[in-house]
């Protein structure tokens, strides 16, 4: 299986990849799914953030970390004195996965084999947004970017390099960012301190910028 690539266009713009991305049959995943969810943000935006897949509002709505996992993030991004840098928003796969259950919609995460098969449309974002950094947000994004071994714990917060041989773009990226999820952090027990330690985390992604 060759997953989205048919469906990528091969001279990718945000707009043609936003397009585009609703007629992706890569994977089963747009079946249950309202819409795909394209990246979104500012044009030349330097910095990519990455998350997993898009939740229940996102998927509703058609845009990127529009629902309480953003806001958190959105919360971080201002502790962290990153509110005014332009950033990419996306994620590694474009439809909602769920489960049904007592009437909701329950998130149930990508597997790999999905993220595998959304892959080239975040190489089109790549290609396109073409970030001078990119902060992958939790595990689910660091392995789709790092590989299966990839853990957030060991590697969170420092600068690492890009994976150019994982990926074949033509300007990439310079460095990688590695943080917890936002979602991770609305369901802690320690909120506060996963939270300050997010902050923590893109603190480091506005030294890196500067
Ligand atoms: N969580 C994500 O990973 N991405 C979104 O867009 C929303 C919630
Ligand atoms: Fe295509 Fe990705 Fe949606 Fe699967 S999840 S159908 S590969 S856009």
């Amino acid at each position: 299986n060759e997953g989205a690539a048919p469906w990528v266009p091969s001279r990718p713009t945000v707009p043609a990849l936003k397009a585009a991305v609703q007629e992706c049959r890569g994977c089963e995943l747009y079946r249950d799914a309202t819409q795909a969810v394209m990246g979104d943000g500012p044009a030349g935006a330097r910095l990519m953030l990455l998350g997993e897949q898009p939740g229940d509002r996102e998927d509703r709505e058609g845009l990127p970390f529009v629902g309480p996992a953003g806001r958190l993030l959105d919360d971080a991004l201002a502790a962290a004195g990153l509110a005014d840098v332009p950033a990419y928003r996306t994620n590694v796969v474009k439809h909602f996965r769920y489960e049904r259950g007592a009437g909701k919609r329950i998130h149930k995460s990508p597997s790999r084999w999905h993220v595998a098969a959304c892959e080239p449309w975040l190489l089109g974002e790549l290609e396109a947004v073409s970030p001078v950094g990119v902060v992958v947000l939790g595990a689910t994004a660091g392995q789709a970017v790092l590989g299966p071994s990839f853990r957030v714990g060991a590697s969170r917060g420092a600068r690492l390099d890009w994976p150019a041989d994982r990926f074949a773009v033509t300007r990439p990226p310079q460095w990688l960012l590695a943080t917890t999820h936002p979602s991770a952090v609305l369901r802690s027990r320690q909120r506060d301190t996963d939270f300050a330690a997010l902050v923590a985390d893109l603190a480091v992604v506005r030294q890196l910028l500067a």
